[in-house]
């Protein structure tokens, strides 16, 4: 959600900060714009719609400059426009920001400033920074920028530069990311790491109202009252390989592939790293598990509530979803344990939900997949996935690798808690261990899965059925198709089915059925035939003895596994699924409409 890049430094701002929202693009964004600082002034260029388009703007009115900063926006306050774009440049010409996030007061600040007589361009809530900057502005631009966030109300990353200092670049974050870059030609600020990779793998994570002062060849901290900090500089340890395409035609086709390679590493990761970190979690003093989480997330944490409920025999395993969760006064206190999920590690109401937790002393325990967020800074305790950058918007493999970990994870608390003996947690282990392979097993049955995907892009609605654990790996399969392929969707436990939603079943529907569980087999075949008996189709994908494929009814068999790790198997016939169903529509899968990867905004 929005991306922003700033530098200053000896080359030229502009090819940098175009390259670098390209690296950003996969946030998700409606418009994008540049200013270059000239000869006290800015150079603007802005525009609606993707780079290409600034681009284009930019061949037409090329800029230059050795301190610019760019942005792609995600719309949260004004349409999607040129002139909503950012950077914003106050009234007088004098200050330039740009921002990721919200500002909760802006209406109130834009009413006392225009009542000054400040005059507005756009409908942002941003352009009150830039306005409230220059208001504020009393020829020392770091004083400006912190007496600008005590007025903030709201999220923050913003990137600031003043015509008066043509070499000083300040940032400052309030609950949105901002990293900044050294390297021997300039620094760097952004919202992630793969902006300045190509430049530098040196990086800084800046804190909540901490402040960054860039020159061409130093970077300065300081905290919200100007005292100087110390921060380490961290290296980066990944290189951008993993964030090109290697010959895909999409990012998300690419991290799908690479899921049985994820899967060992986060495995192994979690084995040599993370044992010792969970033995000195006193696992018997909680009397209750909430896992919350959002979007893919949240379904990760669906599957883990049936793994953790079957192998730990916890008297309460609740997920809820961290929007509702971070508003619902929650009954809980020391003696909750509280799972965040988050790929990004920057959503804003999974970082809410753990800030709420944290204040009422429960124990918090992240599974993150982005080193050095602030979910994976916050957290009590955090165990990495190993899913390295993930691009596509969808997520694929950080799903997968969130899984894992959080199977393992309820493997090491039964034995905590005595539920299991040594023997089993070694026999799940090793089905644990299993799974790469069996995950390599499925990928070899691409061309079946494309070819059925093919004949699927006609309709307009899709239903996904399972049940038991079936059921929490449904609802993935269906906030995948509908991500990316724009067609209605929607999961149900297979139960449920005769509880309403089989009146929208009719000659032709697709229900998608999964099939698992072994108990289950003959109720979800049932569910199956209600359906195909009133005119519609199913995939099934799993096991299932009785089903005898015809024209109405297509399986896809899974390799053998456990029962309760089948979920990691049947959703990357899901994603696959959804990739070739939006693939054959001709869909930008990488990059859905109105969707951002990390949502850092409520
Ligand atoms: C998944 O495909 C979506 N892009 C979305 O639901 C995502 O899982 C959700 O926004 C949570 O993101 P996080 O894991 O970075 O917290
Ligand atoms: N709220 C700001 C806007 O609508 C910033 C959105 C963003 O983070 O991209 O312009």
């Amino acid at each position: 959600m929005c991306g922003i890049i700033g530098y200053v430094g000896n080359k030229d701002a502009v090819p940098i900060i175009v390259d670098g929202l390209k690296k950003l693009e996969y946030r998700g964004y409606d418009s994008a714009g540049i200013a270059v600082y000239k000869q006290n002034s800015f150079d603007v260029v802005k525009q609606k719609g993707r780079l290409a388009a600034l681009e284009a703007r930019l061949a037409e009115r090329p800029l230059s400059g050795r301190m610019g900063i760019g942005h792609t926006r995600w719309a949260t306050h004004g349409e999607p426009s040129d002139v909503n774009s950012h950077p914003h440049v106050g009234s007088k010409n004098k200050i330039a920001v740009v921002h990721n996030g919200i500002i909760e007061n802006y209406k109130h600040l834009k009413e006392r400033l225009e009542h000054w007589g400040i005059p507005f361009a756009s409908q942002t809530d941003s352009e009150v920074i830039a306005q409230l900057a220059e208001h504020y502005y009393n020829g020392d631009l770091l004083d400006t920028v912190i007496h600008v966030s005590t007025v903030l109300e709201g999220s923050y990353a913003l990137g600031v530069m003043c015509v008066d200092d043509p070499d000083i670049l300040i940032a400052i974050k309030k609950d949105n990311p901002l990293i900044i870059g050294v390297s021997d030609h300039g620094n760097f600020i952004a919202s992630d790491v793969p902006a300045v990779l190509k430049h530098t793998n040196k990086v800084y994570y800046l804190n909540d109202k901490e402040i960054a002062v860039l020159r061409n060849n130093s970077v300065e901290f300081f905290n919200i009252d100007k005292e100087p900090l110390e921060k380490p500089l961290e290296t980066i340890t990944w290189n951008l390989d993993s964030a090109e395409k290697g010959g895909y035609p999409h990012f998300m086709l690419k991290e799908i592939m690479e899921q049985p390679k994820i899967l060992r590493e986060t495995i192994n990761s979690a084995v040599n790293n993370y044992k010792s970190v969970i033995d000195t979690l006193d696992v018997a003093k909680f009397n209750k598990i909430v896992i919350t989480a959002c979007g893919s997330a949240y379904n990760a944490g669906v599957v883990a509530k049936y793994v953790f409920e079957r192998l730990c025999r916890f008297p309460s395993v609740e997920t809820e979803l961290a929007s509702e969760f971070r508003y619902r006064d929650a009954v809980i206190n020391e003696k909750t344990l509280v799972v965040l999920v988050s790929q990004s590690g920057e959503t804003a109401d999974t970082i809410a939900a753990m800030r709420e937790a944290k204040s009422k002393g429960a124990v918090t325990l992240s599974i993150v997949n982005v080193v050095g967020s602030t979910i994976a800074k916050e957290a009590d305790f955090c165990l990495l996935t190993a899913a390295g950058p993930e691009i596509a918007v969808a997520t694929t493999k950080a799903f997968s690798a969130q899984l894992v970990l959080l199977y393992i994870l309820a493997v090491w608390f039964a034995v905590k808690l005595g539920k299991i003996t040594q023997k089993v947690e070694q026999e799940l282990m090793s089905q644990i261990a299993a799974l790469p392979e069996k995950a390599e097993d499925i990928l070899k049955q691409i061309d079946s899965i494309q070819k059925y995907a093919s004949t699927c892009v006609g309709y307009k609605s899709i239903f996904f059925i399972g049940r038991n654990i079936d059921y929490a790996i449904a609802l993935e399969g269906s906030l995948k198709l509908k991500e990316i392929s724009y067609i209605h969707s929607e999961a149900y436990a297979g139960g449920e089915l005769k509880h309403g939603t089989i009146s929208l079943v009719e000659e032709d529907t697709l229900v998608v059925a999964i099939s698992n569980c072994a108990t289950l087999y003959g109720k979800i075949m049932s569910n199956a035939e209600q359906v195909i008996s009133r005119g519609a189709k199913v995939l099934l994908i799993g096991n299932c003895p009785a089903a005898k494929p015809d024209d109405k009814l297509f399986c896809i068999a899974l390799p053998e596994s456990s029962e309760l790790f089948s979920p990691s198997l049947s959703v990357i016939v899901l994603q696959l699924f959804s990739y070739y169903v939006a693939a054959n529509k001709g869909l930008d899968i990488d990059k859905p409409r109105n969707l951002a990867k990390s949502v850092t905004v409520e």
